[in-house]
């Protein structure tokens, strides 16, 4: 078999997805460069100087952006990222989009249109957030307090996510394919608490809070105001009940079903409840 030379690129290779996508083609020996603000590469979004030399004789990116790519500045930098990208020579873009931001689906677009092969993979909500994200304190608190009602969403495991990633990383097979990426079951914030309280052997309850009181606990935990902001739009627009569907995307990807949410519970047990992950 044909040895893959091929040089991959991830960035935000410290991030939920980029450090699993980073390990995977490490663990493969694959010749893999992570990319972020502190990262082996320098690499950071609002300083398009560092971008040239990070996709140096790269043949695969990676493309992770954030906060999120439905801020302002997403399209223009997206746009700026993949003309530079096809001058160096990148053959193969994997973007890391959301579901149901339209900002998102822009961007998805422009790198369709880049000229340079693509995979565009669509997530809903990772899992993650509960374990390694900014909600991981509410679960140890016993009390999930967002602002947001009796909408449900088909939370998706970022193995699973990252799994579709690497594929399409190595397998040409994946190239010009969207593929949307949820996971199994669509669930309400209430039944995800009752999930936590049950693999757990311990209370974790959800409340609704309102839109003022999420803001203001934000501020005083120094989130960084893009974050804040990003996250409103979240809970305020995106929310709104126009994800509740299941997609098939892991599944048509790789040929087997996403993970449930209660196995990633149970499979991070003994990390929840050491209080660290
Ligand atoms: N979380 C979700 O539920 C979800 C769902 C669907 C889609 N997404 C998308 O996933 C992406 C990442 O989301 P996340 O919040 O879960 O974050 P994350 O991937 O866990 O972490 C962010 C990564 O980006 C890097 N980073 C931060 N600021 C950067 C900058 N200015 N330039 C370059 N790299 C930077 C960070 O590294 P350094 O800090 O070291 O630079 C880190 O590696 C976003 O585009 C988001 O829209 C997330």
């Amino acid at each position: 078999m044909k040895q893959n030379t091929n040089k991959y690129l991830i960035i935000g290779a410290t991030g939920k997805t980029g450090a699993r996508v980073y390990n995977k083609l490490n663990e493969l020996g694959l010749n893999v460069k992570g990319a972020n603000r502190q990262g082996e590469i320098h690499f950071d979004w609002r300083a398009p100087e560092t971008w040239a030399a990070a996709l140096m004789g790269i043949d695969s990116v990676y493309l992770t952006y954030y906060p999120d790519l439905a801020i302002p500045e997403a399209p223009e930098d997206i746009a700026k990222f993949c003309a530079l990208a096809k001058i160096k020579g990148v053959k193969h873009i994997t973007l890391l989009s959301g579901r149901g931001e339209p900002a998102a689906q822009v961007c998805e677009e422009i790198v369709q249109k880049s000229g340079i092969s693509w995979t565009v993979v669509r997530a809903s909500w990772f899992n993650q957030n509960f374990s390694e994200g900014m909600f991981r304190a509410f679960v140890d608190a016993g009390t999930i307090a967002l602002p947001v009602g009796a909408i449900t969403e088909p939370f998706i495991d970022v193995e699973d996510i990252c799994d579709v990633v690497v594929a399409s990383l190595l397998d040409t097979r994946h190239s010009g394919n969207l593929y949307e990426v949820t996971g199994p079951e669509l669930l309400s914030f209430v039944q995800l608490a009752d999930i936590f309280t049950e693999e757990l052997h311990r209370s974790v309850d959800f409340v609704q809070i309102s839109h003022a009181a999420f803001g203001a606990n934000l501020q005083h935990n120094n989130v960084d105001p893009k974050a804040i902001e990003m996250l409103t739009y979240l809970f305020t627009e995106v929310l709104d009940g126009r994800n509740e569907f299941i997609a098939d995307g892991v599944e048509r990807a790789l040929g087997r079903p996403a993970r449930r949410f209660k196995e990633f519970v149970s499979a991070n047990r003994l990390a929840f409840l050491g209080g660290s992950q």
